[in-house]
């Protein structure tokens, strides 16, 4: 159904069964995600993560998708754990990395990377056992459509379809909550319940995204 190809020197993913979506990647190079880095750490990721008050934070992000937010934090100065558990997308990660590390602009950025095939919850709940721990976890689970916001984003479908939705989403909560020196950050849509329906202890409220922050009870 997927297939993963290499064309115009990137490696990408077409889905010839969703009529009208072309290709996919992860484009770190994009416009978009010039954009997203030019919004500097008074964006509300950067804020909700606490970069705007400590630049280097080791961040693990648990669901990394095609790395948008990963690569985000890590130009802004973050060194950030990828984990993501759908294969073909882990390949696009690597294939975005390796031209990064191979660009005068991005090498350092792409150096503070590190992706990783893996089910976030048993990685992280092994790293609680042993003591392991990153300054921030940061989730960005697929939420389910309500059917009356406006269409998903072109990536957002073919990842939906690709990755079945995250329904276990709830369950990440508590090992990431194990493994956080500083806080676990949840992105939700604005308007989306809070993960697992637990109150978070901050929330920087955006227009289409709201972040949620849980300080770590310790
Ligand atoms: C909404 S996307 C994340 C988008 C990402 N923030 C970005 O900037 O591109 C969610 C991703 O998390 C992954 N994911 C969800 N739960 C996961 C888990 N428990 N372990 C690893 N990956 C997970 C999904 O496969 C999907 O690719």
């Amino acid at each position: 159904m997927f297939e993963l190809r290499v064309s115009e020197g990137r490696l990408s993913l077409r889905a010839p069964h969703l009529a009208g979506y072309g290709a996919i990647s992860a484009d770190w190079q994009s416009p978009d995600q010039r954009r997203r880095i030019q919004g500097g750490k008074k964006q509300l990721l950067a804020k909700a993560v606490g970069l705007h008050k400590q630049p280097r934070l080791h961040v693990l992000d648990g669901t990394a998708g095609l790395g948008r937010d990963s690569y985000t934090l890590a130009a802004l100065g973050a060194t950030v754990t990828l984990v993501e558990r759908t294969p073909a997308l882990v390949r696009l990660l690597r294939d975005a990395q390796a031209r990064a590390l191979l660009a005068e602009g991005s090498r350092a950025i792409a150096e503070r990377l590190t992706v990783i095939e893996a089910v976030s919850h048993q990685l992280l709940l092994s790293a609680a056992a042993e003591g392991a721990q990153w300054d921030v976890i940061y989730l960005d689970p697929m939420y389910p459509e309500d059917g009356k916001s406006a269409l998903p984003a072109k990536e957002m479908q073919v990842l939906r379809d690709l990755t079945g939705g995250d329904a276990d989403a709830d369950a990440l909560l508590d090992p990431a909550l194990a493994c956080a020196r500083q806080r676990v950050v949840v992105k939700r849509p604005a308007k989306a319940p809070w993960l697992a329906g637990r109150k978070p202890s901050l929330e920087y409220q955006g227009t289409q995204a709201r972040f949620d922050v849980y300080l770590p009870q310790r």
